[in-house]
């Protein structure tokens, strides 16, 4: 088999020098996830020099590491001028050589889920490549290119932000053919400023699709004029438009989502045909990021009908929905575990799946949903109405959630904490037989921490931590 990265590829991807010549069969930058025959690049990161792993990552089998400093008796190196760079360049050089299609996924909420959608499809109808989690940053964009073979058929990219200016540069790198706006939403709005520099910074991924691309917009948005305006904008009035939505026009028309505790029965019309699938993700959310799949499908000239039976194959990812049996001694717990993110938008449809539950206490358990700048105390508060309707008790930590809990019905109010830590072994001790626990926060609000202290009441886990 062809190796990821020959010598030579390596020299002019990235302009540095070997060392020794070595070989690469994927890309690497944790010695935790490494695997023998990897390439390891020593990023700097928050707090941590890659450099000082790379001993460690060669004895773990990597053939050879990228540095910008040279470390002595240690090698075979890839000598570069900056390694985060050098990644970009690698990235470049693996999306010029790749034969395949590329799909781009951005929008506030729903890039993951979308993205993991789509590799589920598309995986059934040739080799797929796509980002890991949410690799959709500065580094984490270049890597997923980096780490792409060249003769897949497929290469499904995440794109995220959390300033503006962020999502061009990396657009102009995955280079899409089909590039997808999930949602425009008011996350990360304490840096962007308002809702319409959201849109526009979203829209920037337009920038980078490719000449005959297709872009993927959502049509029930408020912001979808501006998108529409920002693409006639960045290419004129003959790029390619699918829309997804819930209104007539849409070309992706979610016509009814008959929703249960465990998913939904789909009722589409997807370019004029009538599809009916079995979602096995709750809530109506889930729903549309099946339509914003379904356009990305179409925009391929992929057939529908076969995706969406692929889809009824999907469940929702640990962190972003997944749900879990919790044992107690005399019974079980359900946990939905969407520890990994929260906002306003992804609140609200948390909580319409937790109303969806049959269960003897509904229970909300919420940390805070960060980066919102001003928004942060009013985003907080106005969520405590959808709180109250999906829940039968709300237990929150966290110094802006105090905001929610201060706006709850006295009937629904649980405890205030002030961080995950504290709130974990409280929540661990009130768990009983019957109930459902959602969990959520931004990641920065360590919520993971409630979900590993619930994970580890059931015995075949305890103390496996
Ligand atoms: N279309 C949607 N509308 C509203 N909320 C959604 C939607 N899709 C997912 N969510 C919610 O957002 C959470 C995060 O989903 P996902 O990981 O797919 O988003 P993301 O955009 O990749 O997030 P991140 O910016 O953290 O990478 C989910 O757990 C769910 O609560
Ligand atoms: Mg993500």
């Amino acid at each position: 088999m062809t190796p990821l990265w020959a010598p030579d590829d390596l020299i002019e991807a990235t302009g540095g020098s070997l060392t020794t010549p070595f070989h690469a069969s994927g890309v690497s930058i944790d010695t935790r996830t490494l695997r023998p025959g990897d390439l390891f690049v020593a990023l700097l990161g928050e707090g941590r020099d890659g450099h000082d792993f790379v001993a460690g990552a060669l004895e773990s089998g990597a053939t050879g590491a990228m540095t910008h400093r040279t470390i002595p008796g240690v090698g075979p190196l890839l000598c570069v001028d900056d390694t985060l760079a050098a990644l970009a360049r690698l990235g470049a050089f693996a999306r010029a050589r790749f034969t395949g299609q590329v799909l781009a996924v951005t929008g506030s909420v729903g890039k993951t889920t979308t993205k993991e959608m789509l590799r589920t499809i598309l995986s059934v109808l040739g080799p797929t490549h796509a980002a890991v989690a949410s690799y959709n940053n500065h580094w984490g964009l270049p890597l997923t290119l980096a780490r792409m073979a060249p003769d897949m058929a497929f290469c499904v990219a995440e794109i995220g932000m959390n300033h503006a200016g962020e999502i061009a540069p990396l657009a102009r790198l995955a280079r899409p053919h089909v590039a997808v706006i999930t949602t425009v939403e008011k996350a990360h709005i304490g840096f962007l400023g308002s809702i319409e520099a959201i849109a526009d910074e979203k829209a920037a991924i337009l920038a980078g699709l490719e000449p005959d691309g297709v872009a993927v917009l959502p049509l029930d948005s408020p912001q979808f004029p501006r998108l529409h305006a920002n693409a006639a904008r960045i290419h004129g009035a003959k790029l390619r438009i699918v829309t997804f939505g819930t209104g007539a026009e849409a070309d992706c028309r979610l016509l009814a989502a008959d929703a249960d505790a465990n998913g939904s029965d789909v009722r589409a019309d997807i370019t004029g045909r009538n599809i009916r699938f079995r979602l096995n993700a709750p809530g109506r959310h889930m729903a549309m990021n099946a339509m914003a799949t379904l356009g990305a499908i179409v925009a391929l000239g992929l057939d529908p009908d076969v995706a969406a039976s692929v889809l009824e194959s999907f469940v929702p990812l640990t962190g972003r929905g997944a749900r879990r049996t919790v044992i107690l001694p005399e019974g079980s717990a359900l946990l939905l575990d969407e520890s990994y993110n929260g906002n306003g938008a992804s609140m609200r449809a948390a909580l319409e799946v937790l109303r969806l539950q049959p269960a003897r206490r509904r229970i909300a358990v919420l940390g805070d949903m960060l980066e919102l700048g001003e928004a942060g105390p009013n985003e907080h508060a106005t969520l405590a109405a959808y709180a109250a309707a999906a829940s039968d008790i709300v237990h929150v930590c966290g110094p802006l959630m105090r905001h929610l809990y201060d706006a709850l019905p006295a009937s629904v109010r649980g405890e205030h904490f002030p961080d995950a830590e504290a709130l974990a072994p409280f929540l661990s001790a009130f768990v009983a037989p019957g109930d459902a626990i959602l969990v959520k926060g931004s990641l920065g609000s360590r919520m993971k921490r409630v979900v590993d202290a619930l994970d580890a009441l059931t015995p075949s886990q305890a103390g496996a931590a």
